[in-house]
C-alpha cells in the first residue's frame, strides 16, 4: 500500500502557512509537499486520492486566510521550476500552474503580446488566476486562454479547450485540482505602447488600493452593479479595527494586518463588515477570499 511516507523528501511537516500567505496570519499545514514533476504530482495526488487525504492546493497565498489552528491534511505547493515556466511562440504564450502571474504578464509585454497587461498589479499564480477568473475594470484572465492542462484531486491529467472553459466575474468551471499549464492567445502589439497602458494602470491601482500593507486583496465580491468597498465605506466601517486587523481607510474592501494579527480577528472583522452592510443597505456580501 502506498504511503505518504514515500515522499518525505518533497514533504515537511507541520509547516508554517502564514509566511506563504500575503495575509502573514495562520496556523500550519499537517503536511505541505512541493513534486518537483508532472508524475510526481500525480504520484501524491493518486496516494493521497488511496488514502482518502483531503488535500488541497496553494497558490500565490494573495487570495487566501489561513485559519489560526491551520490546515489538516495535505497543502500541494507547484514551486519547481517544472511548474513555472513561460515560454512564448508566436502568439500563443504558455505557462506552468505555478508561474506567477506578474511574470507572465512582464514575459508577454516584452514579447509585444497585449492582453494581459490589463491585469498588472494582481498578485498570485496562474492556477490561481484561471481559478478565480482573476481580472479587474479593464480585463479578465479567461478572455485570453486557449487551452489548460489540468490534473484532478485522483491524479488524471487532461487538456481541456478555451470553448468548453466557462469564465464568469471570479469563478469559472476550472474545477479540477491543479492547473498544470495554460496557453494564452493574445494580440501583437507595440512593446511600448503596452508597457504605458500597464504604467497608467498602475498608477491607478497604486492610488486607490492599499498595496503596501499586508492584504489580501478585495475580501469581498462586488455586489452585482455596487462595489462593496463603496458599500463598507457608506457603512462607516474605514478604519475599523479588531485586535492588529483593521479595515484599510484607502479602499473599505480591504483589510490590512498588522504584526501580532490573528485569523480570528480578521474573521470577527469580516462579520462585522457584512453585519453592517446588511444593516445599513440590506446587502448580503459574499466572501471573494478563500478561508482555509
Ligand atoms: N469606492 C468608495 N470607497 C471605497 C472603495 C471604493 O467609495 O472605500 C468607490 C470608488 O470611488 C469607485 C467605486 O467604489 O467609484 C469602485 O472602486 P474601485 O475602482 O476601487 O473598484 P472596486 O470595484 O472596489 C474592483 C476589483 C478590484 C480591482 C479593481 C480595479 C472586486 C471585488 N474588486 O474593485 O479587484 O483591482 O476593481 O480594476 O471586483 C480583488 O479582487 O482583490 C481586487 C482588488
Amino acid at each position: 500500500m502506498a504511503s505518504l511516507d514515500d515522499f518525505s523528501v518533497i514533504t515537511r511537516r507541520d509547516e508554517p502557512l502564514a509566511p506563504l500567505t500575503w495575509l502573514r496570519i495562520g496556523g500550519p499545514a499537517q503536511r505541505l509537499i512541493e513534486p518537483r514533476s508532472v508524475d510526481e504530482l500525480a504520484a501524491v495526488l493518486r496516494t493521497c486520492h488511496e488514502l482518502g487525504e483531503h488535500v488541497r492546493l496553494l497558490g500565490g497565498g494573495s487570495n487566501l486566510l489561513i485559519r489560526d489552528e491551520g490546515v489538516a491534511g495535505v497543502v500541494i505547493r507547484l514551486t519547481d521550476p517544472a511548474f513555472c515556466g513561460v515560454s512564448i511562440s508566436g502568439n500563443r504564450v504558455k505557462a506552468g500552474g505555478g508561474a506567477l502571474l506578474s511574470h507572465v504578464i512582464t514575459e508577454s509585454a516584452q514579447a509585444g503580446l497585449a492582453g494581459m497587461e490589463t491585469l498588472v498589479g494582481i498578485p498570485g499564480t496562474i492556477a490561481g488566476a484561471l481559478k478565480g477568473n482573476a481580472g479587474g475594470r479593464n480585463g479578465e484572465i479567461g478572455e485570453h486562454v486557449a487551452s489548460i492542462t489540468v490534473m484532478t484531486s485522483s491524479g488524471d491529467k487532461y487538456v481541456r479547450q478555451g470553448d468548453e472553459l466557462v469564465f464568469e466575474y471570479r469563478r469559472s468551471n476550472v474545477v479540477e485540482l491543479c492547473v498544470v499549464e495554460a496557453e494564452f492567445e493574445l494580440t501583437p502589439d507595440s512593446p511600448d505602447e503596452i508597457a504605458e497602458r500597464m504604467r497608467k494602470l498602475w498608477v491607478i491601482k497604486k492610488s486607490t488600493q492599499p498595496l503596501s500593507f499586508q492584504s489580501a486583496g478585495c475580501i469581498f465580491k462586488n455586489p452585482r452593479g455596487l462595489s462593496a468597498g463603496a458599500l463598507i465605506e457608506q457603512a462607516g466601517l474605514k478604519g475599523v479595527k479588531i485586535g492588529e486587523c483593521e479595515v484599510s481607510d484607502r479602499h473599505g474592501n480591504f483589510i490590512v494586518t498588522n504584526p501580532g494579527a490573528r485569523s480570528a480577528d480578521v474573521l470577527k472583522l469580516i462579520d462585522v463588515m457584512r453585519t453592517k452592510v446588511s444593516e445599513a443597505h440590506g446587502v448580503e456580501l459574499e466572501l471573494e477570499i478563500q478561508v482555509w
